[in-house]
């Protein structure tokens, strides 16, 4: 059955009162194959759904009398300055939901100071998402099947004055998202990969009868380190990698010169079964020790989890689905005032637990134990 879907709104609805307020109210805005392909995750959806449990099971402990004159929420992260420990992470095809799409969501960026991290796989051009923002800009990177089209994307990256570039590396192969299967989901014809030559994705499956679809055809031309050390050999800009679960796969990826990584499991849309990425975090901060970038995402839908997965030693953190349902509600208005809104969540809590910085929010925050799930 077609249910009416509801146009973005121009001004902030007076029912949202918190982060969480525009994941409830956007599937009124969002077509329901749409909503499917966003909100859902691989297989069975258990990773999915362990992101935003690990959460609930961190308890806080409060402090009461501390001087907050000096509080700030600044930081550095690779050597540039942010207002606050949050990004926009990168979500493809940000048209789907609004006609203003990734233009949108870096205007939101840039007017409350938070970073935007722009997919390979954007429906405006790197170089049009680039004019909108004059903070600080990442660039998210696929692997093209050819070296020299990865190098164009790279070089256009640097040429548009992105500072960074992140290399996601969790999904060689594509996982699924039954519920975009069950829904129908199918791009429209109007949002296309426009970064891309053809503007399209490159098929992933072989078509040769003899090969195996995955090993052979797929798999045997997936990146593999060499790939990574070349890109990190080729370009002038740090290079996080994105992705990582395993403190092995961390360890390496720095040994290789990466500069940070992004502990993440795509939003439970890569690997199923796979652990929350909070409860992934501490393993990965022990192994790589203080002095490198580690940021983390997934499931992160309030201030409070914010502060939670600083405690537990991501020096920022990234904002997959939220940004979006807040741009398909009420467009970069929408998602500006859930930065806003993540702003003031945050320092509510650093208040509450006496913490004036950043670097003061650690495990000593949490009730001991409750953070092992
Ligand atoms: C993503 N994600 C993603 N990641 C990436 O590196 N490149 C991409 O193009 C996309 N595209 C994308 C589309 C959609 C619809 C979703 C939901 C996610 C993953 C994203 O960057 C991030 O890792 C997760 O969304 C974080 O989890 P939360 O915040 O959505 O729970």
């Amino acid at each position: 059955p077609t249910r009416t879907v509801r146009s973005a709104l121009t001004s902030i609805p007076e029912s949202i009162t918190c982060t969480e307020d525009y994941e409830l109210i956007a599937r009124e805005f969002i077509e329901p194959s749409i909503y499917a392909h966003i909100a859902g995750g691989s297989g069975r959806e258990t990773t999915l759904k362990s992101n935003l449990e690990a959460y609930q099971n961190v308890r806080l402990m409060n402090r009461v009398l501390v001087d907050f004159t000096t509080a700030t929420t600044r930081t550095r992260i690779l050597n540039q300055e942010f207002r606050h420990p949050l990004l926009l992470g990168p979500v493809a095809f940000q048209k789907l939901v609004h006609p203003d799409g990734e233009l949108a969501s870096a205007r939101a960026a840039d007017a409350l100071e938070s970073g935007m991290i722009s997919s390979t796989l954007s429906s405006y051009s790197l170089e049009e998402i680039a004019t909108e923002t004059s903070g600080h800009k990442w660039f998210q990177l696929y692997f093209q099947p050819g070296k020299a089209d990865t190098l164009d994307l790279v070089r256009r990256a640097e040429r548009s004055g992105y500072d960074t570039l992140v290399v996601t590396l969790d999904v060689p192969v594509r996982s699924g998202n039954r519920r975009a299967q069950a829904a129908g989901f199918v791009m429209p014809a109007h949002v296309q990969a426009v970064n891309l030559k053809h503007h399209s994705i490159p098929p992933q499956v072989s078509l040769n009868p003899d090969q195996s679809v995955i090993f052979q055809g797929i798999m045997s031309e997936a990146p593999t380190w060499s790939d990574l050390q070349w890109l990190i050999e080729e370009t002038t800009l740090p290079v996080v990698v994105k992705g990582i679960l395993n403190p092995m796969d961390a360890c390496q990826a720095i040994a290789c010169g990466a500069s940070g990584v992004i502990v993440s499991n795509h939003g439970g849309r890569a690997l199923d079964g796979v652990p929350s990425t909070l409860e992934s975090l501490p393993a990965i901060r022990e192994a790589l020790g203080d002095g490198v970038a580690v940021l983390l995402d997934g499931g992160i839908r309030s201030g409070s989890d914010v502060f939670k997965a600083i405690a537990l030693g991501a020096d920022a953190v990234l904002i997959g689905r939220l940004p979006i349902y807040a741009l398909a509600v009420a467009g970069a208005i929408g998602v500006a005032h859930l930065l806003r809104l993540f702003r003031d969540e945050l320092e509510l809590c650093m208040a509450l637990t006496g913490c004036t910085t950043l670097e003061e929010i650690n495990e000593s925050c949490l009730i001991e134990g409750s953070a092992h799930v």
